[in-house]
This record gives structure tokens, sequence and C-alpha cells, in this order.
């Protein structure tokens, strides 16, 4: 059989971005609204994005930095707190806003506002139970006698499970999943009895293990949290990615940082892959020899999680290698993409 050389598929969505603010706007946006149609933006600005109001300016500020003529819809996410009101939820809803999301207080970049305790939130649950609004999760939990690599796993048992109990009602999707065990706990979650469940996947956690951070020294950039896991784990996650099972979607998680601060002696979580997402994608998929795939998992399975239309222009990737550059613009500084000076083996040509 001869080799596959070109893809056509349904325009793609990220359900995951980071793409900050003010003078980095524009140098970010216009690596994902090449390749997506939307996205769902993060709300992890310091200060965080948690009400309408700020929502609603941090969109017009994104709309004036994308590329003349783009099409590209920034879909708008806000920051849940401890003090997040019913009446917000409620005024998120009709606003069109498209989720909540939960950073357990310290567990990432710019989560000292994040949620002390769910338990302080349930009015807030209550509410997007009742409206039918998602909770995103950033699934760890932060103790300090918690391995860093067992966070993820320890979160479903503390945190997950009991909250899809005390809120049966509740959506959720468990982002950037990194572990066999939340892979497992996605699959088997019992949405007839409890909430509708979904999970994201980032390229990186699809492509590397921890040993990529070590790899002849320390390599910050492949740095991000959750942190990469063994080599069982990125295996559990291909075979969710490519199984063709809809709780599973695209969110790329890029989260660029200024070069300085991941070369650094305390380096920021996060990796850039904005520009080349798809392709980083279409890699994964093809090593697991799944590229017909990539459609339901890139462009249906999100759209359809959150109720929303799948796209009708399309994406064309070809079987062609091209170079990772060292770094790009980022306002008055660079970002250092993932696999910087490195090859690609898909390119994207329409
Ligand atoms: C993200 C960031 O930099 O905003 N970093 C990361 O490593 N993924 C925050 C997050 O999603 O955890
Ligand atoms: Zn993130």
């Amino acid at each position: 059989m001869s080799e596959i050389k070109t893809i056509e598929i349904t325009k793609p969505d990220d359900w995951h971005l980071h793409i900050r603010d003010g003078e980095f706007l524009p140098d970010l946006l216009g690596h994902t609204a090449s390749q997506f149609s939307r996205a769902i933006i993060m709300p992890n600005l310091r200060p965080p994005v948690t009400t309408v109001d700020l929502a609603n300016a941090y969109k017009a500020r994104i709309k004036a930095a994308l590329p003349k003529g783009s099409q590209f819809e920034p879909l708008m996410v806000l920051y849940l707190t401890d003090n997040t009101s019913a009446s917000e939820v409620k005024k998120a809803k009709e606003h069109g806003v498209v989720a909540f999301k939960l950073y357990p207080a310290g567990a990432t970049t710019n989560s000292d506002a994040g949620v002390t305790d769910l338990k302080k939130c349930s009015a807030a649950l209550e509410a997007m139970e009742a409206c039918g609004i998602p909770l995103l999760v950033h699934g760890e939990v932060t103790g300090i006698e918690i391995d860093i690599f067992d966070r993820e796993a320890v979160f479903i048992d503390q945190v997950l499970e009991p909250l899809r109990i005390r809120h049966p009602g509740l959506k959720i999707v468990f982002e950037h999943i990194t572990t066999k065990q939340a892979a497992q706990y996605v699959k088997e979650a019992d949405t007839a009895r409890y909430g509708v469940m979904g999970a994201t996947i980032t390229p990186q956690h699809l492509l590397f293990n921890r040993n990529a951070i070590f790899t002849g020294g320390i390599r910050p950039h492949y740095y991000c949290l959750p942190v990469l896991k063994r080599e069982e784990h990125r295996q559990a996650l291909v075979e969710a990615a490519t199984s063709g099972n809809s709780r599973f979607f695209l969110g790329t998680d890029s989260a660029p940082h200024i070069k300085g601060t991941k070369e650094n002696a305390c380096g920021c979580a996060g990796c850039y892959t904005a520009w080349h997402a798809m392709p980083l994608y279409a890699e994964a998929f093809e090593n697991a020899n799944a590229l017909e795939r990539l459609q339901g998992f890139a462009s249906e399975f999100g759209a359809d999680f959150y109720g929303l239309p799948r796209n009708t222009s399309k994406l064309i990737l070809k079987k062609e290698s091209h170079l990772v550059p060292d770094e790009f613009p980022m306002g008055s500084g660079t970002v250092v993409p993932l696999r910087a000076g490195e090859m690609l083996t898909w390119s994207i040509v329409g």
C-alpha cells in the first residue's frame, strides 16, 4: 500500500489555549488562527478573568489583535474562585461564556487566585449544573507531600470523584490528561448517573515521555504542568486519543512564556505548540497508524461536547518535513517553540 501523503480534515478547534494579553496577542494569535477555527481561551491572566465583564473586554482585545480578515473565534472561559457567585454563573451562560476553569490554588502558572477548597464553590457549581455550563479542571492536587508525578492520579480519588458525586449534573472536562489513570477514569466514567465527561490531550503528552525533560541536561522547553509522565502513560494517552472515543478531544495547552522566564533558575511551566500544533498531532496519530481518527479528535468531538456546530471549512496537511524555528517574536521578547531547531514530518498546506 502506498503511504498517505496528504490528508484533508474538517478545520479543527483548540479546546485549551493560552494566549496571554496586551502586546503578546498579535504575535501569538496568528499561529493559532492559521490552523484552528475556534479556541477556548484560558483565563489565567494576572489578574485572572473572573467576571463576564472582564471576559468581554478580553475578547474585544483578542478580536482587535487578530490578523486582518481572520474568522477565528475566541471562546471565553471564566476563572473559578472561592468567591464566584451563582449569579455570575447565570450571567456567564446568558453572555455566551462557554465554561468555568478550576485551578486548584498553587497548581500551575497564575493559579494563586485559584480555588482553595471546592466546597466553598457549592453555590457556583450548583448554578453550573442547573444551566449546563461545563467545569474545566486542572486535575492536580497541590499538597507538598504528594509527589509531582502522582498529583493527577491522587486528584481523581481525592477531588474529582467526590465532586462528581456531590454534583451529579455537572459537565466536566478533565484538561490536559497525562496518566493512564486519567484516561481510564474518563473512559469508564458513568455518565448515565453522573455528568457528561470529556478530556483534552496535548501534543507533547502524546509525543514525549518524561525523559524528554532530562535528555543530556535539563530541557526547560519540555517542562509543562501537569508534567510529562512515564512511557506507559504516554502510550495510554495515545490509545485514548486514537481510539475514536468521543470523550477525548484536542486541547493543545499551548502556553507561551518569554524565553528568559523558561531558561531560568526557576523556569515557568508551559510548552509553546500553537505554531505547529496540527503537524505535531498528525505525527502522533501517524505513529499510531490512526490518521483516519485525527478528524474526530481534532474537529468533531470537542464541538459536539460543547454543543457547538462542527466547522465546515477544511485544513489540508501534507507529509512534508520542515524545520521548527528557534524562536518567534513575542512582544518585546521571544518565545521558544517545542522542538525548536528540529524537523517536523507534516506541514499545513491549505
Ligand atoms: C499553563 C500556563 O503557562 O498558563 N502552563 C502549563 O504548563 N500548562 C498553565 C496550565 O495550563 O497549567
Ligand atoms: Zn493550560
